[in-house]
């Protein structure tokens, strides 16, 4: 595979092959030295025209972990910000000579053009496009639910500590994803891969908030979050995104609150191992309550830290794998 665009063009034992490179790679962020020197001489850029922390950063220590030179290009407000912006940038980009480009862009599909228009010779990673695709949101996620679900000593919930046994999926755990399905990038990903690695889907939202064609999803779908608690074994909440809260997708904040938000009542339905999950940033008190994003069940801090080793994997795979063994 020369890039990443979308987590539906990942095969089973593409995405097997990621979530195991990244548990050998979550090593090393637990070294007093986090470096290995696999990527040395390569340069990745991030080129980000929507605003992020997370997902930037994350991509950033990634990439440095592994001794890329990095070039993080924020071209959010510049004027040209459509197909001559992307294009432009993109050369120029490619004159720098870069082996991997990381984009996040606010139109869907803005990751597809630079690699398919052929705009620059590096593997193009998506790092979040419009609403449409945020693959390796849903990679850590996956690789958050397999360590905590699959295979541990001890038996489900044995706890983050050692590692998932290699090879495995998510066959049959079942995930239930609520909130704005409608406009996250990051509950369509999530759909596609933990299809692929054999996970149930369930997407709570109200009417308002699901897709036109969601039917054709592979995924069920609720508009009851309270019916779908007691099968979990992971719920990830969504954000919802302020500027919808205005657009009458929902009466008021605090009705979605009330009927979609992750209470400890709520929580405490779930099974016992169950995991609580949310990508980042978090409205507390909106989708979900502070008490819960704060609790034992919650793994949000540490879906960042698995963020960078996942991101690791990706740029290992995509750039440093075809040049294995010039790595004098
Ligand atoms: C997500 C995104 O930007 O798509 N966040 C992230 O990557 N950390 C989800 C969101 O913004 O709600």
């Amino acid at each position: 595979m020369k890039h990443l665009l979308s987590a539906g063009d990942l095969s089973r034992d593409d995405a097997i092959r990621v979530l195991d490179t990244a548990e050998e790679l979550l090593g090393v962020a637990q070294r007093p030295i986090k470096k290995l020197p696999t990527l040395r001489g390569r340069t990745v850029v991030n080129l980000f025209f929507e605003d992020s922390t997370r997902t930037r950063i994350s991509f950033e220590a990634a990439a440095k972990r592994l001794s890329a030179d990095v070039i993080n290009f924020s071209a959010k407000g510049s004027s040209a910000s459509k197909g001559e912006g992307l294009k432009d940038t993109a050369l120029t980009l490619q004159a720098m000579g870069a082996d991997a480009v990381v984009v996040r862009h606010h139109h869907s599909g803005a990751p597809h053009r630079l690699a398919h228009a052929q705009w620059t010779n590096g593997a193009v990673i998506n790092a979040g496009d419009g609403t449409h695709e945020h693959p390796t949101q849903a990679l850590l996620d996956a690789f958050t639910m397999r360590r905590h679900l699959v295979g541990l000593p001890g038996g489900p919930g044995g706890g983050a500590g050692p590692r998932a046994a290699e090879g495995t999926d998510l066959a049959d755990k079942h995930v239930t994803i609520v909130g704005d399905v409608l406009h996250s990038r990051v509950a369509r990903s999530n759909a596609l891969l933990l299809h692929t690695l054999g996970a149930h889907v369930t997407l709570v939202a109200p009417p308002t908030l699901l897709p036109v064609g969601v039917e054709s999803w592979p995924v069920e779908t609720s508009y009851d979050l309270d019916a779908s608690l007691e099968k979990a074994d992971a719920v990830m909440m969504l954000r919802v995104q302020r500027e919808r809260m205005n657009a009458s997708y929902f009466p008021s904040a605090r009705e979605y609150s009330r009927r979609y938000g992750l209470d400890v009542a709520r929580m405490n339905r779930l099974p016992e191992h169950a995991i609580v999950m949310h990508p980042g940033p978090m409205n507390r008190g909106m989708e979900i309550n502070a008490d819960v994003a704060d609790s034992p069940r919650s793994v949000i801090v540490e879906q960042v830290t698995n963020g960078v080793a996942v991101r690791m994997a990706v740029l290992y795979l995509l750039v440093g794998g075809a040049t294995e063994g010039n790595d004098a």
